[in-house]
């Protein structure tokens, strides 16, 4: 599987998304996956299943070394002791040591950004995250925590699928070289009925939903991380990795409607 470089880690392109699934099932669909061949793990504080995703690894017998884990700090917890504290409590229930990639999982309103960034940097001097970076920043923020504050960000995760538009953070993030990773890519699994890509996927003998991670995964510098309970969906998963869509394909997605944003917490502060 390709691998995104960035910021000193090597990010599997295709990770496994894993909101909404809960204790053992979130062990059950983590050790599957890793048992297929993902190598990537999505979590976060808020999902409420670090110790499912820890029990999944510690389960699959995997090296540690072998495995990819984002987890992400919540909105509330941004103040540098609450990070640390959120930090501790989440390396304890995935029962690591480390994690590859910590990310601040939504700006809020009157955050400290130079103290926030000053607290993670100070994680990955320890080596207790090996990567920082954000998850649903905007241009505007994004400009200020890489052109002023010169953090080192190795990614901006934010709602991305054949349904929504991203083009003004994308070129900003592929202008600094910081990888996107696609939440959502799946459009939360509305785009299995879509007729365009069904269509697509008719001639390339390939689901909707393969088309669909397929164009996210055939772009420069986007990864993507699929939540997928069941082993096959996640094979289903792996196997887009071998479809090939062609510049016609590409050009009927292009033309599918691009305003659905489908997550708004209600409490991010300016979308633009
Ligand atoms: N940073 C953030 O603020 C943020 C926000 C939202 C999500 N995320 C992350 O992104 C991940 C993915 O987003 P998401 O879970 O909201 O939506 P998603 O991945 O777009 O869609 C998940 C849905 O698609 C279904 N599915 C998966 N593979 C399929 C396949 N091959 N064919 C048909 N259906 C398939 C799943 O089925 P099952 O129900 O059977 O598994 C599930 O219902 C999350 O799990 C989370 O890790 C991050």
């Amino acid at each position: 599987m390709d691998h995104l470089h960035t910021q000193g880690i090597d990010m599997p392109k295709l990770g496994l998304g894993t909101f909404r699934l809960q204790g053992d099932a979130c062990r059950a669909a983590v050790e599957s996956a890793l048992g297929l061949g993902y190598r990537h793990i999505d979590t976060a504080e808020m999902y409420g299943n670090e110790d499912g995703v820890g029990a999944g690894i510690e389960a699959s017998g995997i090296a540690r070394k072998d495995i990819h884990v984002t987890t992400k700090v919540w909105h509330e917890n941004l103040a540098p002791d609450a990070i640390r504290r959120s930090f501790d409590a989440s390396l304890a229930k995935l029962r690591l040591d480390h994690v590859d990639l910590y990310l601040v999982h939504w700006p809020a309103k009157g955050m400290n950004l130079p103290a926030m960034f000053e607290t993670l940097m100070k994680l990955k001097q320890e080596g207790r995250t090996r990567a920082i970076g954000v998850a649903n920043f905007t241009v505007a923020l994004l400009k200020t925590v890489v052109e002023e504050i010169g953090a080192p960000i190795a990614c901006n995760q934010i709602e991305y699928h054949v349904f929504l538009d991203q083009t003004k953070v994308r070129s900003y993030l592929a202008s600094k070289s910081i990888p996107l990773v696609a939440y959502c890519p799946l459009a939360q699994g509305k785009v299995t009925d879509n007729k365009v890509l069904k269509t697509i996927g008719a001639r390339h003998n390939a689901s909707a939903a393969q088309v669909a991670l397929k164009w996210l995964l055939d772009q420069d510098g986007v990864a993507a991380i699929p939540k997928a309970s069941r082993a096959e969906s996640q094979q289903a998963n792996l196997d887009a990795l071998n479809v090939k869509l062609d510049d016609e394909d590409r050009k009927a997605i292009a033309g599918l409607p691009k305003d659905q944003r489908l997550v708004n917490p209600g409490f991010h502060p300016d979308w633009d």
